[in-house]
């Protein structure tokens, strides 16, 4: 077993955290407060190639393996969740879906741009009644011979109103349940598309989601990904590499906010010491390091798994549980760390606080990574 990271690794790593440091630190405190999408940001990423990390380089991708992007993922949450989350929805759900199940022209026509951030994708599977329970989707796409009628709404999108390509889950054959669904690919510019209002939410507030309406939209037979209803497949299979992604964010929101913790408790004096000479602080920071190390660990397995060409919707969906629940913790004690200080923006710790809560929602709540898991511990 070698646990040592290769020179490629150290190197993404190195500037997945120059880039958060540089270019996302400033001005993270106002885009949360104003709910202002990373335009800009994303902009770079795109071209410094964070938005297809994975995706073969004659698609304009970066050819790197999950452990990288773990890493990337990581650096780019200690400081700015609301990027991040575009990062692993463009990387491992829009741009992984269609790599690994697209055909070859949707792979020319889309990939390409999405993989080098030219153009950001989304990924609609949510509607107002089907979220945990994703195979009840309502929003229908029926077979028109060559293309399908599109109808129906999606909520909580991710991207919404910023993406240029959304991968739609839809019900094309209502009586054969899970079987009858389709994935197909819609493009912002069809007629009869329409992007819903912004939600204003308690963290990612940087990031932009959106409800989704779909009005008779015609989406040509060429755009559905994969064999005709396989499109819940499309979907299990793209999130259980998607569940790494926001693992890794987890991880990272929960080490940014243990470096604040720590740092400030170095400088911080009370009753004449450094608060960090108090035991009950060094036992919080304590805390925080070994369950942050094991959420690492759990995210680099998925990831190895994952490159290994191993099975990895358990060890993903682990890693989403656990690091889900440390970002948790661990960003509620760095704000005890940080005192009343800790309570305003200017420190950080409580918006990774409010950021941290999402990662036990999407993707899958944490009561459903529990069915994953045992699901498989019990099959
Ligand atoms: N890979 C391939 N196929 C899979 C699969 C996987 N990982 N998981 C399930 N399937 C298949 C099953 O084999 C089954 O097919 P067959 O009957 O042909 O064998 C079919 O899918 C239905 O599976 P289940 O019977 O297990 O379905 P279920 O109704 O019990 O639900 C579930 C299973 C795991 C709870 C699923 O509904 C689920 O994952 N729900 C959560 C939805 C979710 O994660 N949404 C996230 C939206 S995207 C997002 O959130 C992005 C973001 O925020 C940034
Ligand atoms: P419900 O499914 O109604 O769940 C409510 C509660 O019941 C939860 O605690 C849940 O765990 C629990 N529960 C439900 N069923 C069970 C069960 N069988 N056993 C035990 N407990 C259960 N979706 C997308 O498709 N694309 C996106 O880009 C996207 N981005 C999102 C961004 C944000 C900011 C948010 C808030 C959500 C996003 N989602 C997205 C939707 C997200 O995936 C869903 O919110 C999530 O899957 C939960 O669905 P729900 O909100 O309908 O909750």
């Amino acid at each position: 077993m070698n646990f040592q990271l290769t020179e490629e690794h150290l190197a993404v790593q190195a500037a997945a955290r120059e880039f958060a440091q540089t270019e996302l630190l400033p001005g993270v405190i106002e885009r949360d407060e104003h709910q202002k999408f990373p335009a800009e940001q994303i902009k770079k990423m795109g071209e410094l190639g964070f938005l297809g990390m994975m995706v073969d380089p004659k698609y304009g991708g970066g050819g790197m393996d999950t452990i990288s992007y773990v890493l990337a993922m990581e650096e780019i949450s200690k400081v700015d969740a609301s990027a991040s989350v575009v990062m692993s929805v463009n990387n491992s759900l829009v741009c992984w879906g269609l790599e690994n199940f697209g055909t070859e022209e949707q792979k020319q026509k889309y990939l390409t741009r999405l993989a080098t951030g030219e153009i950001i994708g989304a990924f609609c599977l949510s509607e107002p009644e089907a979220g945990s329970d994703a195979t009840s989707q309502r929003t229908t796409a029926e077979d028109k011979g060559d293309y399908y009628l599109l109808n129906g709404t999606k909520n909580w999108i991710t991207n919404g109103s910023t993406a240029s390509v959304y991968l739609v889950i839809a019900q094309t054959y209502p009586e054969k349940g899970h079987r009858g669904i389709n994935a197909l690919i819609v493009e912002r510019d069809m007629e009869g598309f329409e992007v819903g209002l912004k939600e204003n939410k308690l963290g990612i507030r940087g990031s932009d989601t959106h409800s989704l309406m779909f009005s008779d939209v015609k989406v040509p037979k060429e755009n559905r990904i994969g064999e005709d209803g396989f499109g819940f497949k499309f979907a299990m299979q793209t999130l259980a590499g998607g569940r790494i992604g926001i693992a890794s964010q987890a991880l990272g929101i929960a080490s940014g906010a243990m470096e604040l913790a720590l740092k400030y408790a170095k400088e911080r004096k009370a009753f004449g010491v450094e608060i960090a000479k108090h035991q009950a602080i060094q036992f919080k920071l304590a805390d925080m390091a070994t369950n942050i190390e094991a959420a690492r660990l759990l995210c680099l397995q998925a990831a190895y798994d994952k490159d290994e060409h191993r099975d990895y919707g358990k060890s993903g969906a682990m890693a989403k549980l656990f690091a889900s629940k440390v970002a948790m913790e661990t960003t509620v004690e760095a704000v005890q760390i940080h005192g009343g200080y800790g309570f305003v923006k200017e420190y950080h710790v409580e918006r990774l606080m409010r950021d941290a809560k999402i990662t036990q929602i999407y993707e899958g709540t944490s009561e459903i990574q529990k069915i994953v898991i045992s699901r498989e511990l019990l099959k």
